[in-house]
């Protein structure tokens, strides 16, 4: 049986890549689809960011130093939280007031693991503030009323009142900035099992409720569709498009909910299987996007892919309920070509989340106790933050074709451009395993003077990084280019990710 195919160039041919850098009134790429996700889920909150000021791990105020500096590094502009299904059993006020008279509860989504709810509101916002991060609250419609809801932005956003003086009372004076707000999670789920006509309905009696205070302009976004569910956006837009400023989508890389393979152990056609899976998003956000351009055709809504990334089995051993998974080559992968396709979705993809930021699913950094690790994903975001706030440059090539053994059609090679502050930054992804591909770079009319970059790649595709073992993948200096006549030459290897800084 064959496991894939590849239809590429001849042997030794070019690749030619044209960048429209010329190109007139092309969008910024907001930094937030380079968003994260934060959820009270297996060891997201509780050891992966908040160990509590008394720790015996290096704290800051109680948020876990060696991670808050990756986190620093990483340049974050927007995290999610408290979920996920989470959000939709949270309510906000057993996590204000003093820890010790916080109420300790089950987490019935995730293991039934006891929550002592120390890391609350206040933490989270001041997490946010810390770090120059856009909070994202997802609010709770599942099991939360209109009233908790609308008082919890009152107590967050509002100077005076009953609810802003609870929080005075609580420690913090000024009201917080917050600027997104989610009404519900997976409402067609975990999130109440909705149908899309219900939800229409219950979004609009919530936002209703959901008051701006002091200058705070709230972003409110209606919980969207699983996937392939165009229904669900169809609706949500005909019913209720006025009403919100964003609509969700969650896009997981999963081929087989019952098993979902192994995050390190996996043959060349799983990945190849999974990397053709993830890229699937770009047609799926095409899909959705046209639905939404049927009924906003000056793409005022924006739609927030607010949970993203691969889901495999848990690591052998640890408790299934909290999807604690390591990360690969492969995972990198997935990052750079799903964020390069997210680049040239931006007149209507407004934020992406991956899931999640530490410890479950396709995390940045993995701790155990006080040790610390950053993930091949990490890398990724860590290389490719340059795009952030960048202007996105059209970039034509005519790449060949990989066919997975599940019968997925995907590029064998994924560029993306974007310019800032005179400066041109390439990030390319070579998915195949054993082709090496020589491409040109010419621009329009720029004569490009000096180049830089750095690679990720590692030896084997199933590496990854662990606990007491120096990196087996981390970025390094990349020389593997030629600057000659006013063009690039690269050399791209299998399977690596490579981003360029040109002048
Ligand atoms: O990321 C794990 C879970 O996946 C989230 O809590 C939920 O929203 C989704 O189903």
């Amino acid at each position: 049986m064959v496991a894939f195919l590849c239809f590429g160039l001849a042997a030794g041919a070019q690749v030619q890549v044209r960048i429209h850098e010329t190109a007139k009134d092309q969008p910024v790429i907001p930094a937030d689809i380079y968003g994260q996700f934060s959820e009270h889920l297996g060891r997201c909150i509780y050891e992966g960011i908040w160990v509590g000021p008394d720790s015996s791990i290096p704290n800051e105020d109680g948020y876990r130093t060696d991670v808050l500096n990756a986190l620093r590094e990483l340049k974050v502009p927007v995290m999610r939280w408290p979920g996920g299904c989470f959000a939709d059993d949270y309510h906000w006020m057993d996590g204000i007031g003093p820890m010790s008279e916080r109420p300790k509860i089950l987490n019935s989504n995730w293991g039934g693991t006891l929550e002592d709810n120390s890391f609350g509101t206040h933490e989270f916002l001041n997490l946010c503030e810390k770090l120059g991060i856009e909070p994202y609250i997802s609010g709770n419609v599942g099991s939360g009323t209109v009233e908790e809801m609308s008082k919890w932005i009152e107590y967050m956003t509002a100077q005076s009142g009953s609810m802003a003086e609870l929080r005075q009372k609580n420690g913090r004076q000024e009201p917080w900035h917050v600027k997104f707000f989610g009404i519900g999670n997976e409402a067609w789920g975990c999130g109440g099992n909705m149908t899309a006509d219900y939800y229409a309905d219950v979004y609009k009696r919530y936002v209703t409720y959901c008051h701006d205070y002091t200058g705070n302009t709230l972003y409110k976004i209606a919980s969207g569709a699983s996937d392939y569910d165009y229904n669900w956006t169809k609706t949500l837009m005909q019913k209720a498009g006025k009403q919100m400023a964003g609509i969700s989508l969650h896009y997981y890389t999963v081929l087989n909910w019952e098993d979902k393979g192994s995050a390190i152990n996996f043959t060349d056609e799983e990945y190849y299987n999974i990397v053709a899976k993830s890229v699937e998003i770009d047609q799926v956000l095409k899909n959705h996007e046209a639905i939404m351009d049927a009924y906003d055709p000056q793409r005022r809504v924006g739609l927030l892919l607010d949970e993203w990334g691969t889901w495999f089995n848990v690591e052998p051993g640890t408790n299934p309920g909290h999807l604690f998974q390591q990360n690969s080559m492969r995972d990198a992968m997935v990052a750079a070509m799903c964020l390069n396709i997210f680049n040239g979705h931006t007149s209507r993809l407004k934020m992406a989340n991956i899931a999640q930021v530490v410890n479950v699913l396709q995390s940045m950094i993995l701790t155990d106790g006080p040790k610390m690790i950053l993930t091949p994903t990490y890398h990724v975001f860590r290389m490719y933050n340059v795009h952030q706030n960048a202007t996105f440059v059209p970039t034509e090539y005519k790449a060949g074709e990989i066919v997975s053994a599940n019968g997925r059609i995907m590029s064998d090679l994924s560029i993306s451009t974007s310019s800032k502050d005179g400066k041109f930054h390439v990030s390319i992804a070579n998915p195949s395993l054993d082709k090496a591909q020589k491409i040109t770079l010419n621009f329009d009319e720029l004569k490009p003077s000096s180049v830089s970059g750095e690679i990720l790649k590692s030896k084997k595709i199933t590496d990854h990084n662990e606990f007491d073992k120096a990196p087996a993948v981390a970025p390094v200096a990349f020389n593997g280019y030629k600057l000659a006549k006013g063009t690039i030459t690269v050399e791209v290897p299998a399977a690596s990710v490579i981003v360029l800084k040109i002048r």
